[in-house]
């Protein structure tokens, strides 16, 4: 055991942080100090576990799997979809469901169903390209933005917004619905290729381990 390296978590920050700390604790895996709401601290640490968890931008989670910072990431399927990393994507964790759609005013809905060179506005350029070109064959012109996306369609910048939808309520109240459908989404866990080789026999436990705590027959 004392030989053992230290395997390290990248996990989204935000609710799939906190949805993936109850379930670690489910499995063993626990990290005091990160219950501290008011800490500054990036890293933690198990020494008797021999583990690090850290938090990140959800975005920059399958960089640090990638380039090895980190053996094991904690993210969501929209990421993983939108970053293309070099990385092996080992589980469904079944949590953070949720939906990447073309949203809108209704009266977008016709332009969709025309094919018209409509602006798209989103925070996920490379799912809106391969939506819209590969998959339905239309002409769009994408216009990358950062965050409150709803604002597009509502200030003009474009006809319609890719995004995620989760409960619909942000939609509901900005007088947008859901137009399309591109995909559904939920949290996965993804691995560094050479950590997967290193540390099989632990990787593959805490696999069978979480599948085991979330009910996840595969
Ligand atoms: C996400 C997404 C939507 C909203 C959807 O935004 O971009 O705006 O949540 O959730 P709902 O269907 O439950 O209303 P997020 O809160 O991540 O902030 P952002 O505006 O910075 O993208």
């Amino acid at each position: 055991m004392d030989n053992e390296r230290y395997l390290t978590f990248a996990l989204g920050k935000g609710r799939l942080a906190k949805k993936t700390m109850e379930t670690f604790e489910k499995i063993g895996i626990t990290c005091e100090e990160m219950k501290d709401s008011k800490t500054r601290k990036l890293i933690f640490v198990n020494e008797d576990l021999k583990i690090k968890i850290f938090l990140a931008k959800g975005p920059d989670v399958p960089t640090y799997v990638e380039y090895g910072a980190a053996d094991i990431g904690i993210v969501g399927e929209d990421t993983i979809l939108e970053e293309g990393r070099n990385i092996y994507e080992v589980l469904d964790l079944g949590y953070g469901k949720c939906r990447m759609c073309v949203c809108g005013p209704k009266e977008s809905k016709e332009l969709l169903e025309h094919q018209q060179l409509i602006r798209v506005a989103t925070k996920y350029p490379r799912i809106a390209k391969n939506y819209f070109y590969d998959k339905k064959h239309q002409t769009v012109e994408i216009i990358k933005l950062n965050g409150s996306i709803e604002l597009a369609p509502i200030v003009g910048l474009s006809e319609v917004i890719v995004d995620i939808v989760e409960t619909g309520s942000t939609l509901k109240e900005n007088g947008l619905e859901v137009l399309e459908e591109v995909c559904p989404l939920s949290a996965r866990m993804v691995v560094n290729q050479v950590s997967m080789k290193m540390d099989y026999e632990r990787i593959t436990k805490l696999i069978a381990d979480l599948k085991g705590a979330l009910a996840i027959n595969e």
